[in-house]
């Protein structure tokens, strides 16, 4: 079956190089190269100023696999698969799913979580979250069924920046345990919970019929570098995945591996800076709200760097976000583009920039 357009992909492709503030990015402030090489150790300036640019290792750089598995209990660096965080969502789901198998994924998310399945003929269904955008554990546990395959989470949550509570965490887990379902973990937003008290662990630590995804994009502020990985416990998962990849691209960019290394090396000191930036926006968010309630009715994110507020418009919200970007140059990102239906729009909170692009969102609103 082909498979549909990625719909939010596609209106970034539309505006993000155009606009002039993004208000709806959902990575935290790009780190410039030369911050991020100060930060290097003299062991990784050594790899970076002598990098040959070769092929590399398919399942990514020793150093680097182990870098990645100590940031996890219980994870070998043999466990650890690097490859580009949509490519990992890719290969897994191509390789694990068959015609016919039923899949739960939280809705609405990022598209490729669901949409590969679709392509692939799986029944997909989804738990979604109530009007303040919370999620229910036992609605999801109405969803499950003898023969649910996999579920997909993503926690902390694109776009609603919802989370699990541990208690709730634990039941997911112990669903899935019972009924013997392979587990999708998109964790590409975990370690920007606000208070540590709130990070869950990863689901590779505590259920081994799993999959975990990360990566430098959103955490680390290394989008541009398009890397990150896969935790998987079951060798021969991994080497299936391995297998797919040859089809991909083979073998993750040497540079990319290194700066990687760099940053997972200095990863708590830029995580502290991403939550300083996504905490002021917040904090400029909740005031926006409290002078335009006609406007919006926010919904405070748990964690995670993007919110997903109610608005209120005359127009659909496609095509009030449109205009805005027309007349006044800020992108905002509308729920149709999640297939969504609720009147929603996405609020990226981990831009510095942030401000002034919320400026002239109220100056648009107020017109
Ligand atoms: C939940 C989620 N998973 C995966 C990805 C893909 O990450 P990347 O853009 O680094 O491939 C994104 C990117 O927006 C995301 O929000």
């Amino acid at each position: 079956m082909p498979i549909n357009d990625f719909i939010l992909e596609r209106y970034f492709a539309e505006f993000e190089f155009a606009a002039k503030y993004l208000l709806s990015s959902s990575d935290c402030e790009p780190l410039a190269m030369q911050k991020l090489l100060n930060m290097a150790d003299p062991e990784a300036l050594g790899l970076w100023s002598n990098l040959k640019l070769s092929y590399t290792e398919s399942l990514g750089i020793p150093a680097l696999r182990e870098e990645i598995a100590c940031m996890y209990d219980g994870v070998q660096p043999d466990q650890v698969m690097v490859t580009n965080p949509e490519e990992g969502i890719f290969i897994s789901m191509q390789t694990l799913l068959n015609e016919g198998d039923e899949v739960i994924t939280t809705f609405p998310g990022y598209q490729s979580l669901y949409e590969i399945a679709v392509s692939k003929g799986c029944k997909v269904g989804r738990w979604e979250p109530d009007d303040n955008n919370q999620f229910s554990v036992g609605e999801l546990e109405s969803l499950l069924t003898d023969k649910t395959r996999m579920l997909v989470i993503n926690f902390p949550h694109n776009p609603t920046g919802a989370h699990l509570s541990r208690s709730d965490f634990d039941r997911v887990i112990s669903m899935v345990e019972e009924r013997n379902i392979l587990l999708f973990s998109d964790e590409m937003y975990r370690f920007l919970e606000y208070k540590e008290d709130d990070r869950l662990p990863s689901v590779c630590e505590v259920y081994k019929n799993s999959l975990t995804l990360c990566g430098m994009s959103k955490s680390f502020a290394l989008p541009g570098l398009r890397l990150g990985w896969l935790i998987v416990h079951d060798p021969e998962i991994i080497s299936r995945l391995q297998s797919y990849k040859d089809y991909t691209t083979i073998c993750p960019p040497g540079p990319s591996e290194i700066l990687s290394l760099i940053a997972l090396r200095n990863r708590k000191r830029i995580v502290e800076r991403n939550l300083e930036i996504i905490g002021k926006n917040i904090d400029l968010m909740e005031e926006f709200a409290v002078r335009n309630p006609h406007f919006i009715r926010w919904i405070a994110p748990k964690a995670g760097s993007v919110a997903f507020p109610e608005i209120f418009v005359r127009y659909e919200v496609e095509y009030f976000c449109r205009c805005l970007t027309k007349k006044t140059g800020a992108m905002l990102l509308p729920s149709s583009v999640y297939g969504y239906e609720k009147n929603r729009v996405r609020i990226g909170l981990g831009r510095s920039d942030f401000e002034l692009g919320l400026k002239v969102l109220e100056e648009f609103v107020r017109k």
